[in-house]
């Protein structure tokens, strides 16, 4: 099995202050070569936020499920990731940026084959397995990792802002259970 990890700095919770690269690549459990950058973050007169990442993308525009989901919290929508992992991929342990919250917190939805004997999502240490279709508050700010063992595995990530609408859309539906 041969695969790429990388991992990308900032400097500070700016999304702009990209100051370094790190990539291995593995075959097998051995790292075979690695490779690491400085980057000269670019100086920006305002800082960017969440509502700086909302534009509709193409696949949020062919995809009826994804745009339907995120309807949901619009406009109280930040970034949408949708990530596809196949046989071998992975995250390595990791936080995600600190400039989440507290204003903002994040969904997941996993589908495909997210299924218990195909991947495992670790979080703070301890298995998690997600039902696929199922939208889950997980705090990404703890470590978290992603492990597949099958290809066509989805992740659907929605960072969502925090206020009464949107705890009420999550309350209301928890509720109707
Ligand atoms: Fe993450």
């Amino acid at each position: 099995m041969k695969f790429l990890s990388i991992d990308f700095e900032t400097a500070n919770d700016s999304l702009m202050s990209a100051c370094a690269i790190g990539s291995v690549y593995f075959e097998g459990t051995n790292p075979e070569s690695k490779n690491s950058s400085l980057i000269k973050p670019p100086i920006f007169h305002r800082k960017l936020k969440e509502e700086n990442f909302n534009t509709p993308t193409e696949v949020y525009k062919k995809i009826p499920g994804i745009a339907k989901l995120v309807d949901v919290f619009a406009p109280d929508i930040g970034r949408v990731h949708l990530l596809r992992v196949d046989q071998g991929g992975f995250f390595p342990p990791h936080r995600d940026f600190h400039g989440v919250a507290p204003e903002y917190f994040r969904l997941l939805c996993v589908f495909g084959k997210c299924k218990p004997e195909n991947f495992v999502h670790m979080l703070n240490g301890k298995p998690m397995y997600p039902d696929p279709g199922f939208l889950y508050f997980v705090n990404f700010q703890l470590d978290h990792s992603v492990f597949s063992f099958s290809d066509g595995l989805y992740a659907l990530i929605l960072t969502v802002k925090l206020n009464q609408r949107t705890t009420d859309i999550i309350l209301k539906n928890t509720m109707a259970e």
